[in-house]
């Protein structure tokens, strides 16, 4: 599994946390940045990170913000991108049985640590359920695909 991972200054902190995360895990990642602490514009990384998933290039993403409003809006203009917002580990199964949402978006200044390792590790290791969930899923790719 790959994931793409980024963040504002918001979000740094979590983000430099996740990393240590994720090589716990045995999970290969790349770093769209922001690479330090100053001040960065969310829809940057967003457009980054989310670009790199809907290329198929890695498995999910994981985009942290001060809110995780900020990232989970622009990640969702991409086309083929399901970003959920998710504050805990409850959503963050939902986020994947239901909704296949292939990223994640955290709010760094809303999350406790602790509560953001255990939605992450939720949010990787649940499959997309199927069944009358694809055809939902189906239904927001035909819009899509009517958009372009
Ligand atoms: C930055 O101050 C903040 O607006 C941003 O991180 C995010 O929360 C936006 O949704």
């Amino acid at each position: 599994m790959k994931i793409a991972i980024g963040s504002d200054h918001a979000g740094y902190e979590l983000k430099e946390e996740l990393k240590k995360w994720l090589e716990e895990w045995g999970i290969s990642y790349h770093d769209f940045g922001t690479y330090s602490p100053e001040r960065a514009d969310y829809p940057d990384y967003a457009i980054l990170v989310a670009k790199a998933v809907a290329k198929g290039g890695f498995d999910k993403g994981i985009l942290i913000c001060g809110t995780g409003i900020g990232m989970s809006i622009v990640a969702n203009k991409v086309k083929g991108i399901r970003a959920a917002l998710c504050r805990d580990p409850y959503e963050a199964k939902m986020s994947r049985e239901h909704n296949d949402a292939n990223i994640l978006a955290l709010g760094g200044r809303i999350l406790g640590k602790d509560l953001a390792k255990e939605i992450v590790k939720v949010w990787l290791s649940t499959e997309f359920s199927g069944g009358r969930h694809k055809l939902r899923i189906q239904k927001i790719l035909k819009y899509e695909e009517e958009l372009a």
